[in-house]
């Protein structure tokens, strides 16, 4: 090889990149598998209640339509681990948009029409689908999401803060927001003749899938496989496997052929879950030179009687800030509603949005910079858990993105620059993003030609995992990353976890790092020509990342944001957004890039365009499609910059690196909504901040 090893953090090209727009690369829904049939669900159109009757002998009598799936006919499954794969087993309703039939045809447009000749009955009940924050089903869970306990107290918060000098006693909403990736939620699904169970399934995790699967049907995980080679994004949706996985496998038992089955879009919002909304009340008490004396932030948010899930919006407010009095409590309602799931910095990115916008509230309030405010605030050591940090750049970052921004030119009185109709302001907020990492399988593989193939159940949702664990591995094999090969995306691949929690790099990565490691020491051990074969070495690290480290590990951030407010239109655009984040070493300064502007514009999203509302009296999404639900277009991203803070931080992962792929959006709402002060002087504590609100 002539080319030198290119060192970790190098800007290598996505490798996937080209098939991607030529359209080599293939989606779950592109398999076009010989004999195929495809599926269309349905939903139900009721809120709340059970399916009566379903009459089918039209649909049946239809041309192309081979069968009709209800809870009276599908195969019997068995209990899932999550309840939102119990599909068609049996009468119930539990939200509007359950899946109470599937249809399948020759062809997609004949499966839609079957679905349309289907006469469905149903018993109605009651239901009740809106949140609000005094709602009378709220309860106190033992845990919110990730485990965290949905309580932590710390002092005497009442007291402290009736007793400080400045407060701040605000309360901010964010309705339900939807995942929506480009390409929907798709399953093609094989059965083979010795019963053997193959997906092609747009997902973030296929070991996940595959073993969910395996329960479901009652196979050995072995029995099933389960291949996302690409997927056009999940945005935590694909976490967990999701209803069409387990709807396809039973057409294609049922029929006999293989069933092809992609989510209609407008179905999407009802089954792939949502971000939960969140009424959060933040108070915040300070003596007179912005030392937080009391922080409590309180959030109640919706599930649905499917499942608990609870959005852990309050968990952030547990490492930003010291103060000597502290209150994080979630509550939970069950409701009548589509059951809501991950989605983009759960938990961080809503509960940011409300602790970054009051810190700005209480730096108006004391006359102080919001930037000097949280450095004044910077604690030493984790505030919750009283534990080091294995790295905290936050001042860093907040300095280094003051200086690139010209924030210190900023005249800090809001509504004063204007240029005609258009105020304008700035803002800025802080952002933070917990490190995981997953037990995680790997192989490396030394072929007699001197080239090397890295195998692991990784996913790659549009990130360039393939691109990054080639270069973890050339890395450590001290050769070219041309030079290596990497086979993602296949559950036959060693086990290997998702996608998720921007954990996917961390934790695929370790066990390629321990992988090539102990290849290169086998290599070293031998001498003379490898055997034929080649030599392959595997790796497990669960050992490594089941031991509770001594230090809180988190990312962190600022951004920095330039709003122009049209005062005629109430139309809100973004001049320009900067971030800076701290999250260890950087991997790969191309993809790293795209990942922290990717993020930066679901910020930007879910401050100004995003927005979802459950209709009272149908329990459903009013937004269900791209027409209504508004996702940035390219006009809307512009001026956006990402810079980072190489931290060299030795608690982490043989790479040293912490995830970035959800820390972009953390935060980069509310430095939008500080912003929108600064340019009216008006707080809105509703997001997003469209026209209607503005005015
Ligand atoms: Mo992401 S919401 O952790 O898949």
């Amino acid at each position: 090889m002539s080319h030198a090893p290119q060192p970790l953090g190098a800007p290598v090209v996505r490798r996937e990149g080209r098939d991607k727009v030529t359209g080599v690369a293939r989606y779950a829904a592109e398999r076009n598998l010989p004999g195929c049939l495809y599926a269309w669900p349905v939903p139900a159109t009721v809120p709340r209640g059970r399916v009566a009757a379903i009459r089918t002998a039209d649909a049946l009598a239809l041309p192309g339509v081979h069968a009709v799936l209800t809870h009276e006919n599908a195969p019997r499954t068995r209990e899932p681990d999550d309840p939102i794969l119990a599909v068609l087993q049996n009468d119930r309703v539990p939200h509007r948009g359950w899946q109470v039939a599937l249809v399948v045809a020759d062809t997609l447009e004949g499966a839609r029409a079957g679905a349309e000749a289907l006469d469905i009955t149903y018993e109605t009940a009651a239901h009740d689908a809106v949140l609000t924050a005094d709602h009378d089903g709220l309860y106190t869970p033992e845990t919110a999401n990730g485990g965290y306990p949905a309580v932590r107290e710390r002092g005497d918060v009442d007291r402290a803060f009736a007793a400080a000098p400045v407060q701040v006693d605000a309360t901010y909403t964010i309705g339900p927001l939807h995942n929506h990736p480009m390409e929907p939620h798709a399953t093609t699904a094989l059965w083979s003749q010795d019963g053997r169970l193959t997906l092609y399934d747009s997902s973030q995790g296929a070991t996940k899938v595959r073993d969910s699967l395996a329960t479901v049907f009652g196979l050995r995980p072995d029995q099933v496989t389960v291949v996302s080679h690409h997927v056009g994004g999940g945005f935590g949706s694909k976490g967990t496997p999701r209803p069409q996985a387990v709807l396809a496998a039973m057409a294609a038992l049922h029929t006999g052929r293989p069933v092809e089955l992609a989510m209609p879009r407008r179905h999407m919002a009802a089954v792939v879950g949502h971000r939960a909304p969140t009424v959060q009340r933040v108070r915040l008490g300070a003596s007179s030179d912005g030392t937080l004396t009391s922080v409590a932030h309180e959030i109640s948010t919706h599930t649905s009687t499917v499942k608990e899930f609870v959005e852990q919006a309050a968990v952030p407010a547990r490492v930003m800030y010291g103060s000597a009095h502290s209150r994080t409590v979630h509550r939970v309602a069950a409701l009548d509603v589509p059951s809501p799931s991950w989605m983009r910095a759960p938990g961080e990115a809503p509960g940011m949005y409300a602790l970054e916008s009051a810190m700005d509230e209480l730096a108006s309030a004391l006359g102080l910079d919001p930037v000097e405010l949280r450095l004044r605030n910077d604690p030493a050591a984790e505030p919750d858990s009283g534990k080091p940090f294995s790295s905290r750049n936050l001042a860093a970052c907040l300095r280094d993105g003051a200086a690139r921004f010209g924030w210190n030119d900023r005249d800090p009185r809001p509504a004063v620059r204007r240029e005609g109709p258009l105020l304008l302001g700035t803002g800025v907020a802080a952002a933070t993003y917990p490190v995981y990492a997953a037990a995680s399988h790997a192989s490396a593989h030394a072929a007699p030609d001197g080239s090397y193939r890295i195998a692991v159940n990784a996913t790659d949702i549009g990130t360039g995992a393939r691109t990054v664990l080639a270069q973890i591995a050339a890395h450590v094999l001290e050769t070219p990353v041309e030079n290596v090969t990497v086979d993602i995306g296949d559950s036959d691949l060693p086990d290997a976890p998702l996608a998720g929690g921007s954990s996917g790099t961390a934790s695929w990565g370790w066990s390629v790092h321990k992988a090539a490691t102990a290849l290169v020491e086998r290599l070293g051990e031998s001498s003379g020509p490898l055997p034929a074969a080649g030599v392959t070495v595997t790796a497990d690290t669960t050992d490594e990342t089941a031991e509770e480290s001594p230090h809180a590990r988190h990312a962190f951030g600022a951004h920095f944001a330039e709003v122009a407010v049209d005062s005629r239109t109430g139309e809100v655009r973004v001049r320009r957004m900067l971030g800076v984040f701290a999250a260890g070493h950087i991997l790969n300064s191309r993809t790293a890039r795209s990942q922290f502007i990717g993020g930066m514009t679901m910020g930007l999203g879910m401050a100004l365009t995003e927005s979802s509302s459950l209709d009272p009296v149908f329990g459903d999404f009013t937004e269900s499609d791209l027409a209504s639900y508004h996702v940035p277009a390219c006009a809307d991203v512009t001026g956006l910059e990402a810079y980072w803070i190489d931290e060299d931080d030795p608690h982490l992962n043989p790479m040293g690196s912490k995830g970035i792929g959800e820390i972009g959006i953390v935060g980069a709402a509310a430095a939008l909504g500080n912003a929108f002060h600064h340019a009216t002087g008006v707080r809105l504590r509703t997001l997003p901040l469209t026209p209607d609100r503005v005015l």
